[in-house]
């Protein structure tokens, strides 16, 4: 037996055992008389203590050549310890040792396996391995494991069956580029890794499965950011004979029982918002909702009165920020520079002070009289102390814009606290997104998603203004997940390919499987995709996926552990009929 216990499992209750302990050796205090030893696996740590003249001389010795991060294991006694450490669960014993074996050695570690590491993002992931040692890290992973099993439970409650998808796919276009493998068998020709499994779940539907579930690998080929990696994994869920309200029940069923097991919060039914007010009142179809800071539109009440910047503005939108009227000059200047950032993109910012002695001051006074800002006053229901701030520009960009500040405001002021949680739907979605570059529509969610039936008249008359049967899953601004509604009718289906500007034909090459199988009884559908890195990352408290992922990539698609991407030997690839420019490796 290499251990009768785990390092994380003794207590008071254990002692006067005999035990044997296995794990590695993060740390010693060797204080000549006495040495302790911390012992760490995967469910905690230790402490073993040797003494001079009780210990044996040998055992000692073999002690005193451990370096960090050895795999050691040790006989010995639990005892109850002097100095009690309340910290850790095991604090209140340690093992008096007997024998101490060596199972490995370790060369010394590139950074200290501690919970504050002194390692380098790029070194902790070129030895992950080492870096998962660390609890941070460890207990992400241990976190998304409670997750995936809390996400099955429940999905298999409610009828959901999990079954595979190939990963050896053709294109379906989710707005991304495909990631692509050659295939030996078919010279020239190349699989797509999916960028989700969306066209064949909907083929498990007409397949009659009813309920699908399962928690995927999906491939993008897209810019990386915090919040995004190449792989990374979906909740995919989809289900025939329902309608949008019985998805978004079931599914914020599922959010609430995973918040109230992992997390123990528990929420009443949730807010929806549709996109539309979305954008209007938060400048982001995923708002936000912590704190508040909603959009006030000014337009009309300040245009008139001289100040072209605000004349000449398709949209005048302004924030209140409560409490914040005594910010200093400097202060003022900064949120302007973050506003004219070519990432916020606005050209400036007005801002009026609401002193607490009531009178007002403000960056425009040239042009307002103080009466005039008091009626800005009462249409923001500003009150003494508060600033407001307002841009102006072209409706979505400014909109936008004000967004951005807003999210920097509340970050500033404390207001984004990583496990005040709040959730939100956000429903009808347009249908179509116009795309100036290309000057034609794309599918806002995908070329699947049902327009709402009340608009389908104005897919070919007006496009733009048709909504969709689409939801988004959001929380404290964060897209978590998102679905629809599914088309199961072939001819609608045409033609919402005709409004994407495809020929029948085009439609036919590219999606003829799909539209073939809804000749044959489609049933009604839909379903929705929930980010499970992203889910647990918010769990976790952390705007950053990666250290939810046990091997993720860099951001540049790199796994710099195994060195991924590489290239290939010249008979490999003439093997797959591929002939490589030359490109030197960077
Ligand atoms: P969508 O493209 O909105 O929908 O994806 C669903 C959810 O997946 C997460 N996500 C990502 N997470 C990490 N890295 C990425 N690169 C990444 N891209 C997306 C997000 C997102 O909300 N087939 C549809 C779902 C459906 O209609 O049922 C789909 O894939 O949290």
């Amino acid at each position: 037996m290499l251990r009768t216990n785990t390092c994380g499992e003794l207590r008071l209750t254990n002692v006067s055992e005999e035990v044997v302990l296995i794990g590695w050796m993060q740390r010693m205090r060797d204080k000549g008389k006495l040495i302790w030893i911390d012992l760490r696996d995967r469910y905690g740590i230790t402490q073993l203590m040797l003494e001079e003249g009780k210990t044996s001389q040998q055992v000692i010795e073999t002690a005193r050549t451990l370096g960090r991060e050895f795999v050691i294991q040790v006989k010995g006694t639990v005892i109850e310890r002097e100095s009690k450490n309340p910290n850790n669960p095991t604090g209140e014993i340690e093992i008096e040792v007997s024998d101490l074996i060596v199972i490995n050695s370790s060369k010394l570690p590139p950074f200290t396996i501690e919970d504050e590491s002194d390692g380098g993002d790029e070194l902790r992931m070129k030895y992950r391995f080492l870096d998962l040692r660390r609890n941070p890290v460890k207990n992400n992973i241990l976190l998304r494991h409670r997750v995936n099993m809390e996400v099955r439970k429940y999905l298999d409650s409610k009828g959901f069956i999990d079954i595979e998808t190939p990963f050896l796919v053709n294109s379906t276009p989710e707005g991304a580029r495909d990631f692509v493998v050659p295939s030996r068998m078919n010279p020239g020709e190349f699989y797509a890794l999916p960028q989700s499994p969306q066209t064949l779940k909907q083929l498990l539907m007409v397949a009659g499965f009813d309920r699908y579930f399962q928690i995927v690998k999906c491939f993008r080929d897209e810019d990386l950011r915090a919040d995004r990696q190449p792989e990374f994994t979906q909740i995919d869920c989809e289900m025939s004979f329902i309608e949008q309200e019985d998805i978004l029940e079931l599914f914020e069923g599922m959010a609430n029982h995973l918040f109230k097991t992992i997390k123990g919060v528990e929420f009443g039914q949730w807010q929806r918002m549709t996109w539309a007010d979305a954008m209007k009142y938060y400048g982001s179809d995923k708002p936000d909702l912590r704190f508040g800071m909603r959009f006030v539109e000014l337009t009309e009440l300040v245009q008139n009165k001289g100040f072209k910047v605000f004349d000449e503005a398709e949209l005048v939108v302004g924030i209140c920020v409560e409490g914040c009227a005594e910010y200093s000059r400097k202060q003022t200047d900064e949120l302007t520079e973050f506003v004219k950032r070519p990432q916020v993109g606005a050209g400036g910012l007005v801002w009026v002070k609401y002193n607490t002695d009531g009178t007002l001051k403000s960056s425009v006074d040239k042009f307002y009289s103080p009466e005039d800002l008091q009626q800005w006053v009462e249409k923001f229901g500003a009150k003494k102390g508060d600033l407001m701030l307002i841009l102006s520009g072209k409706t979505l960009k400014t909109r936008k814009a004000l967004s951005e500040l807003r999210l920097e405001l509340g970050k500033r002021l404390g207001l984004r606290q990583p496990f005040d949680y709040k959730p939100l739907w956000v429903i009808d979605f347009p249908l179509l997104e116009w795309d100036e570059e290309t000057q034609r529509f794309y599918a806002m969610h995908h070329p699947f998603t049902s327009p709402k039936l009340e608009d389908v008249d104005m897919l070919e008359t007006n496009p733009g203004a048709v909504r969709a049967n689409a939801y988004d899953m959001v929380v404290n601004g964060v897209e978590i997940g998102g679905g629809s509604i599914r088309i199961h009718d072939r001819a609608l289906q045409l033609r919402m390919f005709k409004a994407l500007g495809f020929t029948p034909e085009k439609a036919q090459e590219q999606f003829g499987f799909l539209m073939n199988a809804f000749e044959f009884g489609a049933p009604p559908h839909g379903g929705l995709a929930l980010g499970f890195d992203r889910l647990n990352a918010m769990f976790g408290g952390q705007d950053s996926i990666r250290d939810f992922i046990a091997f993720p990539k860099n951001n540049s698609g790199r796994d710099v552990m195994l060195d991924a991407p590489s290239l290939l030997q010249k008979e490999q690839l003439d093997e797959l009929n591929i002939a490589l420019k030359n490109i030197e490796k960077q």
